[in-house]
């Protein structure tokens, strides 16, 4: 039986690193190659982690590829899965899943009819600090989860990436970049979302890039940078969701719930690693759980795609999965939606939570 699968990474920018960094942490993953549009970029990543530089054809035929990793920039997600998957092999990429709705349905139905599996980042909903929080809901430690507060609020990406340009084009923006990873920690702990509406504006009309080769250099802003969306659980649970490029400073933590029985901070969900505090009311102190497993102490971006592998061979389904990242990318879809048209939308997709991790899990195992 075989105890591992080949790995083809697309897209040799800057979050490559951390995947080709991580990847010979986990026994199940195997990366064999990579590719990128820009060659040079190829053969950097390639010669520093020792592994094969190709042309992304080439890189779709190879045979040892099991799983394409795609990590190129939002516009090319589904493009380059198609790609992917009409090579015969599974995918695995960076959120969002797509641009919108309608493109991710041409994923779903290829892989459906090819019986290959897509997964999407993010994949910090797996970390400790997150599967902690979701067995305390599971456990019932803040009762009944009522309602809640989710904040991603930052003053914009060009003040550290050297090529921002794509977070302010169609398929960027504060919501579909960063969402991602706060909508799936909720629908981790509370289930899909049933009801949306949302409001947006645009702080700054420009953008300058602050770092790197372009530094100075001046490009316009074509999406809401200011997006906050109000989201009624099918559980019932309503959260209040706030995501910017347009804000210098705040004091809001990343996630708050609000149960019958007592209140739960969540850490970070751009993060594996955090505290969960809970206090039942004004006059206690704050409680910080114990972690549940191991995948809590750092940055274990790949882990979504070693859980996908590891299923492929044990036949069970993988966590960051297709349904779950669709069904952000509507709720994400119809926050921008309400947000243009002043109407409350219901959304179209459901996802079933995934599967809580196994606690002790050994390092590299899962
Ligand atoms: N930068 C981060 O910290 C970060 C963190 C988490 C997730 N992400 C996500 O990862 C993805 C990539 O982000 P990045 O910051 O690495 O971007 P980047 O621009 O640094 O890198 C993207 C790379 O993909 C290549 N590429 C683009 N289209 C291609 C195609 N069709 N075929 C082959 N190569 C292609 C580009 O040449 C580039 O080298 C995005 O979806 C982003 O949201 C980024």
């Amino acid at each position: 039986m075989r105890k591992h699968l080949g790995i083809g990474l697309i897209g040799c920018g800057h979050i490559s690193e951390i995947y080709l960094t991580n990847t010979p942490r986990f026994d199940v993953l195997r990366m064999v190659a990579c590719a990128d549009v820009v060659p040079e970029a190829a053969k950097a990543k390639a010669e520093k982690h020792g592994i094969e530089a190709m042309s992304v054809e080439a890189l779709l035929a190879d045979e040892r590829i099991d799983i394409v990793l795609n990590l190129t920039t939002p516009q090319h997600h589904v493009p380059v899965g198609m790609a992917a998957l009409n090579a015969g092999k599974h995918v695995y990429a960076e959120k969002p899943l797509a641009l919108d709705v309608a493109e991710a349905l041409a994923l779903v139905d290829i892989a459906a009819a090819k019986g290959l599996r897509v997964g999407s980042a993010p994949d910090t909903f797996l970390g400790g600090a997150h599967q902690t929080a979701r067995a305390a809901i599971d456990d019932g430690r803040i009762g009944h989860v009522l309602s809640g507060t989710a904040y991603m609020m930052v003053p914009g990406h060009e003040r550290w990436h050297h090529n921002p340009d794509f977070y302010y084009q169609a398929g960027g923006g504060p919501l579909l970049d960063m969402g991602p990873y706060y909508l799936t920690a909720l629908v981790n702990m509370l289930g899909p979302v049933g009801r949306i509406t949302g409001m947006s504006s645009t702080g700054f009309v420009t953008r300058t890039i602050a770092s790197g080769p372009r530094a100075g250099e001046e490009f316009p802003v074509e999406v809401p940078t200011h997006v906050t969306g109000i989201l009624q659980f099918v559980s019932g649970a309503l959260v209040t969701l706030t995501t910017s490029f347009d804000v210098k400073a705040h004091g809001h933590t990343p996630i708050e719930l609000y149960g019958s029985e007592a209140t739960m901070e969540v850490a970070d969900p751009n993060q594996f690693q955090g505290d969960i505090r809970i206090k039942a009311n004004r006059d206690h102190d704050w409680t910080v759980l114990d972690q549940v497993h191991n995948y809590g102490d750092g940055n274990y971006r790949v882990l979504g795609l070693a859980d996908m592998a590891q299923a492929i061979l044990d036949d069970r389904p993988h966590r960051a999965s297709l349904d779950m990242a669709l069904h952000v990318l509507d709720v994400m879809e119809s926050i921008l939606r309400s947000a243009e048209t002043g109407e409350r939308i219901t959304a179209k997709t459901t996802c079933a939570r995934p599967d809580a991790m196994d606690a002790n899990l050994a390092p590299g195992q899962l």
